[in-house]
C-alpha cells in the first residue's frame, strides 16, 4: 500500500497534498530537539510557550520528548488574515496564563517565515523579565526573512514553498494533516 494512503494519513484531508516531511521524519527530528532542550535546561525552571494555533501538534510531541519537570503555557498570535502573505501586523489574540518573570522560556513555533511574528513576540516577552528566552521552531524558510531573529532550535530548513499540515493551516484548514505537505500543482 502506498504510504500516503495508510489510515494515519487521513486520505480525505490529505487529498491533493504532496508529502514534504513525513510523520516518521518529523518524529525522529522532534526527538532530537527534545533531547537537546533536555540537556540545555536540566535544573532550570523551563516553560514551553506554544504559539497558537500552529504549534499545537509540535508542542504536544516535543514536550513528550523532554524528560524535565517543565511547565507549558500558550499564547495566541495572529499575523495573517486568511492570506499566505505576512501582513506585518501582529496581534496577541490570547495571552499567557501566568507570569514568566525569572523563568527560562522556550517559545515553540510552527514556522518562521519573514521573522516578523517572532521579532514582535521576543520584544513583548522581554518586557516580562524572563531569565532567558529561546525560540524552537519546527520549520524555517530563510528565503523570505525580513528581520533577523535568533533561532536556537530549528527542526527543518525548507525552501520557499507554502506548507500545510502538522499544525500549519491554509485559511484555517489542513492543521490536522499528520505530515507537512505542499498543495500539489494541477
Ligand atoms: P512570519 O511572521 O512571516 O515569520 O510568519 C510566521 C507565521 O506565518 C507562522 O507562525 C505561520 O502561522 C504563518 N506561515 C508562514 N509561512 C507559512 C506556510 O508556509 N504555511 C502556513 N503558515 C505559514
Ligand atoms: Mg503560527
Amino acid at each position: 500500500m502506498p504510504s500516503n494512503t495508510s489510515a494515519h494519513h487521513l486520505p480525505n484531508v490529505s487529498a491533493g497534498l504532496d508529502v514534504l516531511i513525513d510523520e516518521a521524519t518529523l518524529q525522529a527530528r522532534i526527538a532530537e530537539l527534545g533531547k537537546q532542550i533536555e540537556r540545555d535546561y536540566a535544573g532550570k525552571p523551563l516553560v514551553l510557550v506554544g504559539v497558537l494555533k500552529g504549534s499545537l501538534p509540535f508542542m504536544a510531541d516535543l514536550a513528550r520528548r523532554i524528560d524535565l519537570p517543565l511547565h507549558m503555557d500558550f499564547l495566541g498570535l495572529s499575523s495573517y488574515g486568511d492570506k499566505t502573505e505576512s501582513s506585518g501586523v501582529v496581534r496577541i489574540t490570547s495571552d499567557l496564563s501566568k507570569p514568566i518573570e525569572g523563568k527560562d522560556v522556550v517559545v515553540v513555533e510552527d514556522i518562521v517565515d519573514t521573522g516578523l511574528t517572532m521579532s514582535f513576540l521576543l520584544q513583548n516577552l522581554a518586557t516580562r523579565k524572563p531569565a532567558s528566552v529561546r525560540i524552537c521552531t519546527l520549520l524555517h524558510k530563510p528565503a523570505r526573512s525580513k528581520v533577523q531573529v535568533p533561532l536556537d532550535y530549528v527542526g527543518f530548513t525548507i525552501e520557499d514553498k507554502f506548507v500545510v499540515g502538522y499544525g500549519l493551516d491554509y485559511a484555517e484548514k489542513l492543521r490536522n494533516v499528520p505530515f507537512v505537505g505542499v498543495v500539489r500543482n494541477p
